[in-house]
């Protein structure tokens, strides 16, 4: 293989009349009087294009490079010259320019005009070459690398919790099921399922949390995280909701409640600013096209401390607000979206509400001393809403085998779970938190589906 150089390092290079040979994509072509040709390339390292000059003097001019368009490939070999031109520090003068691949200008999607994301959605196959999925994707990936590294330092073990799993950790009717049974023979027999002929001998769903799996690993190896695909079957098309989703979730084993929130607010404020530093042309490239006001929201929010406040006083701060809301505020039932949004409009600031009642929260929540509230903890972000849940766990046998008869499911699949209350128990905590949810805010982009290659939602499975 020819050994190329990444844009992103030669536009940083001094290295002047050294020769280099470069592989990527024509952005855009122009063609000077003077008998030669501009051509910006992209290789994808950076969002930054590099200027290449091909002379008319060129063996293929005439036959080849006047006839390229946006989007064919190139092998460009040349020599690095500092520019005169405006615009750039640096230039190739071109001693080769190969043509790797063609593409018809009349088909070819991509011109240079702006496109709507709606539209891009429709070719996700070739929306990563704009300006705004490589961005994404550049960014998605700095952002993972940040979230391994908070962990890593902190000395949490990463585990590869299943994506196949019997049990039901939301315990919610949401999840997809996997199956081998011949669907179109089950159809015709009519009547009740027989799970025994199907490939794990009972029924089998597509995980919508690590979180039961990551518990029995916190209570041997103290911290541990999760990171990897989730899955949710919810019929919700919003602008914060994915079929497929991936999640991070820390467990923490001798850990309560507080130091869960502490923990939360680490993670979010030590990843944003990791892409700050590290993403510096990516951020800057949304900052001015997709929100102007995104430096300084996300500066705003790792230079704050995050409010505080229970379930019980948040619904006072709504009762007591002068706004109309389209679903009234009351104890007892769950806070909508635009209560997240009020609340922190309210306070300015990323909020964490703690302590909801237990019947709108989960099995596995720590029933608190009035056995009205568990040691839930949601962490909600402004323009994003809910972007943490997670709580301190139940972690006395008889209250959780309780809650899991209350929730309508059998204690018989949580064997497993409720036996690690018998042995050696431990007050322990986590969270998950919603990796795309982080990325919108990060990148400002409104709509989710524009945040991950490939978005999985109802009615959605092309590509
Ligand atoms: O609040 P959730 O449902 O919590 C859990 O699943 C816990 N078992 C996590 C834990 O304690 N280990 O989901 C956690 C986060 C949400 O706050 C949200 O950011 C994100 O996951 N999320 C989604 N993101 C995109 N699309 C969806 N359909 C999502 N559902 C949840
Ligand atoms: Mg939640």
């Amino acid at each position: 293989m020819i050994k190329r150089k990444r844009i992103a390092e030669l536009i940083e290079s001094n290295d002047f009349g050294s020769e280099v040979t470069i592989m990527g994509w024509v952005k855009t072509k122009r063609d000077s009087k003077g008998g030669f040709s501009f051509l910006e390339i992209n290789d994808g390292s950076t969002i930054k294009n590099i200027q290449v000059i091909a002379e008319g003097t060129m063996a293929n001019y005439t036959d080849e490079i006047l006839k390229l368009t946006t989007g064919c490939s190139v092998i460009v070999k040349g020599i690095l010259a500092e520019s005169p031109g405006k615009g750039q520090r640096i230039e190739v003068q071109a001693t080769e320019v190969n043509v790797a691949g063609w593409t018809d200008p009349d088909t070819y999607p991509l011109q240079k005009k702006r496109h709507s994301f709606e539209y891009l959605r429709t070719i996700a196959h070739l929306r990563p070459r704009t300006n705004t999925f490589g961005a994404v994707a550049r960014i998605r990936n700095a952002l993972s690398y940040a979230i391994h590294s908070f962990f890593q330092e902190r000395g949490f073990l990463y585990l590869h919790s299943p994506i196949i799993t019997g049990s039901n950790c939301e315990g919610a009717g949401d999840m997809f099921k996997v199956t081998t049974l011949d669907l179109q023979g089950l159809k015709n027999k009519g009547g009740e399922v027989d799970f025994t002929g199907d490939f794990f001998g009972k029924p089998a769903n597509l995980t919508v949390s690590g979180q039961l799996e990551a518990e029995v690993y916190a209570l041997a190896l103290g911290n541990v995280y999760t990171f990897g695909p989730t899955f949710r079957a919810e019929n919700s098309n919003t602008y914060r909701h994915l079929a497929e989703f991936w999640m991070v979730e820390p467990e923490m084993a001798f850990c309560d409640l507080k130091e869960n929130v502490d923990l939360g607010e680490a993670l979010i404020k030590s990843t944003l600013a990791y892409i700050l530093t590290n993403c510096k042309d990516d951020i800057d490239f949304f900052n001015s096209f997709v929100d102007k006001n995104l430096i300084s929201t996300i500066d705003t929010i790792i230079n704050n401390d995050f409010e505080r406040l229970t379930y019980t006083e948040a619904i006072e701060i709504l009762l007591k607000a002068k706004k109309q809301f389209e679903f009234t505020p009351a104890w007892g039932s769950d806070i909508q979206s635009e209560h997240e949004r009020y609340l922190c409009e309210y306070f300015k600031r990323p909020v964490a509400v703690t302590d909801y009642p237990k019947e709108i929260k989960p099995f596995y929540m720590k029933v608190n001393k009035d056995n009205k509230t568990v040691k839930a903890m949601d962490i909600l972000l402004p323009g994003i809403g809910e972007i943490i849940g997670g709580s301190q766990r139940e972690d006395v046998y008889d209250t959780l085998l309780n809650r899991i008869k209350e929730a309508s499911l059998d204690p018989a699949d949580y064997w497993w779970y409720l036996d690690l209350r018998k042995h050696g128990t431990a007050i322990h905590s986590g969270f998950g938190l919603g990796f795309e949810r982080l990325m919108q805010l990060v990148t400002g982009l409104s709509n989710i589906r524009d945040v991950i290659p490939f978005p999985r939602t109802p009615k959605n499975l092309e590509f």
